[in-house]
């Protein structure tokens, strides 16, 4: 049983669905997305405060348009119909749906004619966001129109004696400069909402719910890779059952410079859990000799992988029977794969551990599964986890190696641990590090000409990554300051040996990837 409101979400397909999501999360109203026909009645039986209807692609009309249980309409809970969701409920509710011709695109001004229960205190003319092609031509009885543009009517309307509001344009778009208060109006003031989703709630609702999966005996293990996810996960669930946890560090051998004692030092010495500890990179340097396709090198290491950890639980259960996993797992990866148009195209097979509970017949325990990235952070900070580790960019489960081009060396690993080391500090020092979401060196296949004191050098070109993205599906190069970037060049080029050249990667993503493998 659920112990806060709840608002429940149905994701028709649009682009910005787990934008509505974050939006109610950030007023500290927990929510969660549901798929489109989710029945009426599992709705009611969530007893949530409100319910809000997406944005999609679709038209109303169209025959494989994703449609809701008109029985929502009828439940007495609040909805927030947007786009999508508000032609669906005018067309469901007798208005009038049309298409219209054009699409209506980018910036627009509203006046409001009415502010009613949803615009209540807005301005009367308001910058919206607006993406929508059909459009309304006729509400459905006991409906008011609350705003219009110029060209269009209803961007905005309510019938409040059911409970029922609705908004052409996206509120969640930061375009939409008042969005946010619209948003807050419909969870506060229609939804009755109090706001009862903090950090510290959901920690103690975390660990309660652990120590009932797993009994008072059981005990879980947990993989650490040195990232945010994964360690915090790790945290919640020692602060749920203590010493049954038992963590696994595999030192692949391709992490950043450091990166493998700065690992264990954190987490055994400063959080005092329980962290089994082996050095593979032996193992996965001799899997990789003379491999050079970006996929083989994937597979090569997750099989690597997928052994020795297998191996290292087996020496963990000696001491008592493991029947549990704990796993890193954020909500966008449970919302990906159960969308409404099936998962997203895989472009690059992504190295994880998914395969694992099933072949070494383990449950899972996934504390952070209700969890967007942002939310992580704040639930590391409540357990006053380090700074420099929440804030930490992120890094592929192959590591380095995807970032070497060509075949995997101890040698060409140490150059790169070098160059990105170097990189990274450079970033700290100068206060960018934040600002840029993913930041990393890439050692290419290349040798170069170059010149050093009298003599000719013959050595390796070195590629600078820096990327701003909020979601890592698109991203773009980061403007770093020339100045800097010289920096980085000659304490790269003085420091590093074998190393002449530097290049800075202006593409983004699409085209490009962010990682270069
Ligand atoms: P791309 O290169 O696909 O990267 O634009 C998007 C994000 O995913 C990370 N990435 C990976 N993470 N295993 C991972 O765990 C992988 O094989 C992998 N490949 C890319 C990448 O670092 C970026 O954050």
């Amino acid at each position: 049983m659920r112990r806060h409101e709840t608002i429940l979400i149905l994701d028709f397909g649009g682009q910005y669905t787990q934008l509505i999501a974050r939006k109610v999360r950030e007023q500290s109203v927990y929510c969660e997305i549901l798929a489109p026909g989710t029945p009426a009645s599992a709705l009611r039986d969530a007893r949530p405060k409100g319910i809000i209807l997406s944005g999609g692609p679709d038209s109303v009309y169209a025959a494989q348009a994703p449609q809701a249980d008109p029985e929502i309409f009828a439940l007495g809970v609040p909805v927030l119909g947007i786009c999508y969701g508000m032609q669906l409920m005018v067309h469901r509710l007798g208005g009038q749906v049309k298409g219209a011709g054009r699409r209506e695109y980018g910036h627009a001004v509203v006046r409001v004619v009415k502010q009613g229960d949803l615009l209540a205190g807005l301005g009367p003319a308001e910058q919206v966001w607006m993406s929508h092609g059909d459009e309304i031509t006729a509400l459905p009885p006991g409906f008011q129109e609350l705003a219009r543009t110029e060209a269009v009517p209803f961007s905005a309307a309510e019938d409040p004696s059911r409970r029922l509001h609705a908004v052409a344009f996206h509120p969640e778009v930061a375009h939409t400069t008042s969005g946010q208060a619209m948003l807050r109006n419909f969870l506060f003031r229609i939804c009755g909402c109090a706001g009862d989703w903090t950090m510290a709630s959901f920690l103690e609702e975390a660990c309660d719910r652990i120590r009932s999966e797993v009994g008072p005996r059981g005990r879980v293990l947990c993989g650490l890779s040195g990232g945010v996810d994964s360690s915090v996960a790790a945290q919640v669930i020692h602060r749920a059952i203590g010493d049954r946890l038992i963590c696994l560090f595999v030192d692949t051998g391709l992490l950043r410079k450091g990166e493998a004692a700065e690992v264990l030092d954190r987490f055994a010495r400063t959080y005092h859990l329980r962290v089994r500890h082996r050095d593979a990179s032996s193992r996965f340097y001799q899997a990789l000799q003379g491999v050079t396709d970006p996929e083989t090198k994937r597979r090569t290491i997750g099989e690597v992988f997928v052994r020795v950890f297998e191996e290292e639980a087996r020496a963990a259960a000696a001491e008592g029977p493991i029947r549990f996993l704990g796993q890193g797992t954020l909500y966008p990866d449970l919302i990906e794969s159960r969308s409404v148009r099936g998962p997203s195209a895989t472009i690059k097979t992504h190295h994880n551990v998914g395969g694992l509970p099933e072949r070494m017949d383990l449950e899972v325990v996934e504390p952070l599964k209700e969890l967007f990235k942002d939310e992580v952070r704040r639930l590391a900070a409540e357990m006053g986890m380090d700074r420099e580790l929440i804030v930490r960019h992120p890094f592929p489960g192959p590591g380095l190696a995807v970032r070497i081009l060509g075949e995997v060396t101890p040698e060409r690993i140490a150059v790169l641990q070098d160059a990105d080391a170097v990189f990274l500090d450079e970033l700290r020092t100068a206060g960018l590090y934040d600002d840029v979401a993913q930041a990393f060196a890439v050692l290419l296949p290349v040798r170069s000409v170059g010149v050093m004191g009298d003599g000719r050098t013959y050595e390796n070109v070195l590629a600078l990554r820096a990327v701003e993205t909020t979601d890592f599906m698109t991203a773009d190069w980061s403007r770093l300051p020339h100045e800097f970037l010289a920096r980085v060049s000659t304490r790269i080029v003085n420091e590093v040996r074998g190393v002449n050249r530097v290049v800075y990667d202006i593409s983004s993503k699409p085209p490009s990837t962010i990682e270069w493998e």
